[in-house]
């Protein structure tokens, strides 16, 4: 008797405590994005949802804080760029499986956790910034770029920059180490000066004539182009030509932003809808204004300054291959002298 009461004050408490929670919804966003990057999108969905969303932007460290407040964490979303970076929270088991429809048929395959623990939300691809001069890029592979025709003319940021090794493990998941390796050591021999610096100073190095080609992520050409950089980085978007290159017989490799519910979340339902927000038309638009990325979504928009680089057709190894080979990618640039 006594204990038929408790429990029914017990769930009475509960009861209570749900109507608490679904009159004042909240979500806790962990974030190593710029601010202005995302704030945009918060907003939005805030304003359409009415739900708050609480964030906390983590400039390094994101998997080793959230490990460190264990399940006291107050996290729910957990969000990041780089796949290597997102795999790493579901590695130390940070991350929860989720099942959604909305994110299943909006996230390929490809750019997605099998089991639901991470989702990509927008995209970048490496693509190839080369001097105004020069003809017939297009249909060049990454696998090019180490024609001898190249010598002195390739300019690179640090072989061992993540957005390089995971193009370098990319290449090795297509051809293997021995060919990765020699790939490596013939785009040594074309590097016009050491691999340093960031993916603007290609652009900068290339309008010096320092070199005639070189990577960078496609999200710097919208961000000098559009001038959001100052006038000097806008002259050198605009004075580079910009081609799409691919693997051989394959895609252009792409790196991802994503998020992941974190596992302990408190607000997990709220975590999914915020998921699911942010591979909305609306969000998805929003990502490609913000920062010049590329929908995961097929069919949501395109900045213009995106869409002029041509069609982007993405290779289809997935990226949950590349993220494990990073390491031997790393491992191969030590061995080559990449970087020295
Ligand atoms: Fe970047």
């Amino acid at each position: 008797m006594v204990s038929g009461m408790k429990a029914a004050g017990f769930a009475g408490m509960v009861l209570a405590a749900a109507i608490g929670t679904a009159s004042a919804a909240e979500v806790n966003l962990y974030t190593t994005r710029e601010p202005g990057l995302i704030r945009p999108l918060l907003d939005a969905y805030t304003a359409r949802s009415g739900v708050t969303v609480n964030t906390v932007f983590v400039d390094k460290g994101l998997a080793e804080r959230v490990a460190a407040e264990g399940a006291r964490a107050k996290a729910d979303v957990l969000m990041t760029v780089d796949v290597g970076n997102i795999i790493d929270l579901v590695d130390r088991d940070l991350a929860q499986p989720v099942r959604s429809g909305v994110l299943e048929a909006a996230v390929p395959a490809t750019l997605r956790d099998a089991d639901g623990r991470w989702f990509a939300l927008s995209m970048r691809a490496r693509v190839l910034y080369a001097d105004k001069d020069l003809t017939d890029l297009e249909g060049i592979s990454y696998e090019g770029l180490a024609d001898p025709k190249w010598k002195g003319g390739l300019c690179l940021r640090s072989g061992q920059h993540p957005y390089n090794t995971a193009l370098i493990a990319h290449h090795l998941v297509k051809h293997g180490p021995a060919k990765t390796e020699a790939w490596l050591r013939a785009l040594k021999a074309n590097l016009a000066r050491k691999p340093a610096g960031g993916d603007r100073d290609v652009a900068r190095d290339i309008l010096a004539d320092t070199c005639e080609i070189g990577l960078g992520n496609s999200y710097y050409v919208g961000l000098m182009r559009s001038g959001r950089g100052g006038p000097e980085q806008q002259k050198w978007g605009d004075g580079i030509k910009v081609a799409m290159p691919t693997f051989a017989g394959g895609g252009t490799h792409v790196n991802i932003s994503g998020a992941v519910v974190a596992k302990n979340a408190p607000n997990r339902d709220e975590a999914v809808k915020l998921l699911e927000y942010l591979v909305s038309d609306e969000a998805q638009g929003l990502y490609a204004k913000a920062d010049f990325e590329y929908p995961v979504k097929a069919g949501a928009p395109v900045d213009p300054l995106l869409s002029a680089l041509g069609p982007l057709t993405i290779d289809a190894v997935p990226l949950v291959e590349i993220a494990r080979n990073r390491k031997a990618a790393s491992l191969l640039l030590d061995t080559v002298g990449f970087d020295n």
